[in-house]
């Protein structure tokens, strides 16, 4: 190991996956998701349960992160861990074990926000994978996120739209409970809607004026259709559920291309670099490769593990801060809303 040589342990647990990473100089050599299984029977996260998951598998995931990469605790510059937003009782676990191994190692302490994260992860050192040029317009779609945010530099960010409601992957996952899909449904719903017909069945758009985004009204909407069109037909759902899933699916990515051609006008700014879960979205990826033809748009998707929640993109938002000499007290506090 030579003097420049940065290895930054990072740590993320902000929802329901607990997960640890390392870095050195802004490559991974390690990446561990733990998957909490066990919200699938619920429909979705459950938070207590989320918090005592993360206690029982955050010794477990560091330790294989560490033996993955091959280095000792020694070794390490720094440790960075997820300070918000997520949820309270998940986030504070990260956050002690963080400030306790900091403390311990005597190391800096780095704190990240999970929203600059998931743009930053397109920083992340890997062969093959374009890095987006400042200023470029980041959307982050997942579970518990859907935000359009104009990026001038590492972290000079400014969110210019987002959801007034649900997230877009609520949006699949409580349509797909409606008709009576497991969690979460967004997979199944992209795996369906390729084999139906997208304009089956039209759903109006939420009315939404500017970069804001509404998804709950779209779901009341597919559940009014949905118990309309069953006591025609009871067996309407499985007659159809391919249509119905591209139906929803096709209305989804409409109002998230609306909003990125009017970012795109307002901002004029052309490059668009999308991360979060949603964007293992078949369709959605076909919309924006669509788009660079159309408008004219480049479009970066990273790697698909650096976009659904994981420690690697709070590794590359370490790597950055600890450049800067950026570091946190050790009495930091975990912070829910914590805004970009
Ligand atoms: O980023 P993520 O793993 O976790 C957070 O929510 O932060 O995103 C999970 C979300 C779920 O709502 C899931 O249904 C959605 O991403 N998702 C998809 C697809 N794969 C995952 N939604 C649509 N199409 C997919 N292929
Ligand atoms: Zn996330």
């Amino acid at each position: 190991m030579t003097s420049q040589n940065i290895y930054i342990l990072a740590i993320e647990s902000s929802c329901d996956d607990t997960a640890a990473a390392v870095m050195l100089n802004g490559k991974i050599l390690s990446n561990i998701v733990a998957s909490q299984k066990i919200h699938e029977e619920y429909g979705g996260v459950v938070p207590e349960l989320a918090s005592r998951a993360h206690q029982q598998n955050i010794v477990p995931v560091v330790d294989q992160a560490l033996k993955k990469a091959n280095i000792s605790k020694s070794q390490l510059s720094a440790i960075a861990f997820t300070r918000g937003p997520g949820l309270m009782g998940s986030l504070l676990v990260g956050t002690s074990f963080a400030k306790s191994l900091a403390f311990g190692l005597d190391i800096p302490l780095i704190d990240v926000n999970h929203m600059q994260a998931h743009i930053l992860a397109h920083f992340i050192e890997e062969d093959d994978f374009k890095k987006p040029p400042f200023p470029f317009l980041a959307m982050t779609i997942s579970g518990g996120h859907t935000q359009i945010v104009k990026v001038e530099s590492y972290f000079d960010m400014d969110v210019i739209g987002e959801t007034i409601d649900d997230a877009v992957g609520e949006a699949f996952d409580k349509s797909g409970k409606l008709l009576g899909l497991g969690y979460p449904a967004g997979p199944e719903i992209d795996r369906r809607a390729k084999l139906g017909n997208p304009k089956a069945f039209a759903f109006t758009k939420p009315k939404v004026t500017g970069l804001n985004f509404s998804f709950s009204g779209l779901k009341t909407a597919i559940l009014y259709f949905v118990q309309k069109q069953v006591k025609l037909n009871p067996n309407f759902i499985e007659e159809h559920l391919n249509d119905i899933c591209a139906s929803i699916q096709y209305t989804i990515i409409g109002i998230l291309i609306d909003k990125l051609k009017l970012a795109t006008k307002q901002t004029g700014i052309k490059h668009i670099a999308i991360g979060g879960g949603v964007s293992a979205n078949s369709g959605i990826r076909q919309a924006l490769k669509d788009g660079e033809q159309k408008f004219g748009w480049t479009t970066y998707v990273p790697k698909f593990e650096y976009t659904t929640d994981n420690a690697a993109m709070i590794a590359i938002v370490g790597h950055l801060k600890f450049l800067e000499g950026n570091y946190a007290a050790h009495n930091v506090m975990a912070s829910s809303r914590l805004k970009i």
